[in-house]
């Protein structure tokens, strides 16, 4: 028989039979998601920092000590709950002093990886920080291991956490602040096998083990450089030489970009593409669900007490640059197929949450994968920010495991889960999120809740068109509205989940 016959008739049978079913497990797991989960990235990378979040304090746009109003609040709105700074590739050629004291002394530089453009920087750790504050996130630094030295990273670490009296803690104090700031996330490098330093495995786990036994303070997390996608080599190697060190880490990153077709040299438009592109991204997206399994197996072996926790820092999709936009600033659009993107990555990781305890998407303004976007004066939330936002029911609260069935989503031959899901619970309200990547059919959905709760309600996002987008100027395509259920009887609550749409069930 052929494979496209053998594969359409296997569709057939398991379609068939499929009773989309999602069934509630409360038991006694105890599992928080860690509202790190929500959190985001943001590089010294084309528009993000500079124009995206920082304007300068003379700037005509409307700005807080420099940061624009409108991102100030729409992050305040989105509970970003941890924020990482300065890179990406970006971190392993930044030197901290170069961004503290007078701006007009701070000397300007050029930024080698994205799009050899030079930078003032007026933005340094000061006004990060000051912004995570004003924002009320938590900050997640990454430490220069490719062209920086231990000392260098000391030095940071003692300016930035340290409240004794120190040469470093006397210059932050010239500098205009008296305390420290509360830093607990320090990232040791970044790609430290590629942009990073081009290192292999071993040596870069002896490096790892020189930094952090000197980068110390009280509860702080400090976090190995892992792999990109499924190298479970590279992360076997690390481990292996950490043996007996183990206190020495307690996060391991996991870096894996949505490429639709799987290949740089052809990525593919952001707006302009058919059923084709939308499958195939949700496909590559999915895949990330057994990357992690295999790397937590991976880390399993070497920390059987799973102290040791994957941190997904750099995750969304990467298309083609904005035709207009410059080489090196990887802008792209956000469309409703990047809603589906969000959602699926959320779901996974809320899934995993005894393993993951923090998952940064790149990049939060103008860059890749963002929640906001901005030209000039004008700002847009991306429907990617409305999935973070309804999503945002569940920040710390407790995961419900489920016991899931769903159909698959036929395409061209090839099939894929058509539903994903997720569930926790806060404040005695269950929340339900749950994907729906077929662009042609609602799907019935029967939620077994395991109790009559006495009220439900929804919310949906979804757009007219899978290539919906929300643009600079109109009125927002793709948003969060009501969503209308029906009642729950005997426990049981039908609902039908649109085609191409992200939705939250809730329950009290
Ligand atoms: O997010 C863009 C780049 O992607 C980051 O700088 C790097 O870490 C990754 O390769």
């Amino acid at each position: 028989m052929k494979k496209g016959i053998l594969l359409a008739s296997l569709f057939l049978i398991t379609n068939l039979f499929a009773q989309n079913r999602l069934e509630l497990k409360p038991g006694n797991t105890n599992i928080k998601i860690n509202k790190e989960i929500y959190g985001h990235f943001s590089e010294h990378l084309g528009t993000c920092i500079y124009e995206g979040i920082y304007v300068g304090e003379d700037s005509d746009i409307p700005n807080i000590d420099g940061f624009r109003k409108d991102v100030v609040e729409a992050f305040k709105e989105l509970k970003v709950p941890v924020l990482r700074w300065p890179g990406g590739c970006f971190a392993d050629t930044y030197h901290w002093k170069d961004g503290i004291g007078p701006k007009e002394d701070r000397p300007a530089i050029v930024n080698v990886f994205w799009g050899g453009v030079t930078e003032d920087n007026s933005f340094g750790t000061h006004e990060f920080l000051n912004f995570c504050e004003l924002i009320g996130t938590e900050p997640y630094l990454s430490i220069n291991v490719g062209t920086g030295t231990v000392q260098e990273a000391v030095d940071w670490v003692e300016y930035v956490t340290s409240s004794n009296k120190s040469p470093m803690t006397d210059l932050r104090k010239e500098n205009g602040r008296e305390e420290p700031w509360d830093v607990k996330y320090w990232g040791v490098g970044n790609e430290n096998w590629g942009c990073g330093g081009d290192m292999a495995p071993d040596y870069y786990a002896n490096i790892y083990r020189n930094y952090a036994s000197y980068i110390r303070g009280e509860d702080f997390q400090k976090v190995i450089c892992g792999p990109s996608g499924g190298d479970t080599n590279w992360t076997e190697t690390i481990l292996e030489g950490l043996k007996g060190k183990n206190h020495l880490a307690q996060g391991v990153s996991l870096h894996y970009y949505t490429l639709p077709t799987g290949e740089w040299d052809k990525k593919g438009s952001s707006t302009d593409f058919g059923e084709d592109m939308w499958f195939a991204t949700i496909r590559n997206t999915m895949k990330i669900k057994n990357y992690i399994e295999q790397h937590l197996a991976v880390m399993d072996k070497y920390d059987p007490e799973g102290k040791i926790k994957l941190i997904v820092d750099e995750w969304g999709t990467w298309y083609d640059k904005l035709p207009g936009t410059k080489d090196g600033f990887l802008q792209q659009q956000n469309t409703m197929r990047d809603a589906l993107v969000a959602g699926i990555n959320l779901n996974i990781f809320n899934n995993n949450a005894d393993r993951i305890s923090m998952a940064n998407i790149a990049q939060i303004v103008n860059v890749l994968q963002s929640v906001i976007l901005t030209n000039g004066p004008e700002m847009v939330k991306t429907p990617t920010y409305h999935v973070f936002n309804m999503y945002n029911v569940h920040q710390d609260a407790n995961l419900i495991p489920i016991d899931f069935e769903t159909e698959n989503y036929e395409y061209n031959g090839d099939y894929i889960p058509a539903l994903t899901a997720s569930a926790s619970e806060k404040n005695g309200i269950t929340s339900i999120t749950l994907t729906n990547a077929n662009p042609k059919k609602a799907i019935a959905v029967n939620l077994q809740l395991g109790k009559d709760f006495k009220a439900a309600a929804g919310k949906i996002i979804t757009g007219k068109e899978i290539t919906d987008y929300n643009d600079f100027g109109k009125t927002e395509k793709v948003f969060i509205s009501d969503f209308k259920i029906g009642k729950i009887k005997n426990e049981i609550l039908e609902i039908e989940v649109p085609a191409h749409s992200v939705i939250l069930v809730q329950a009290q």
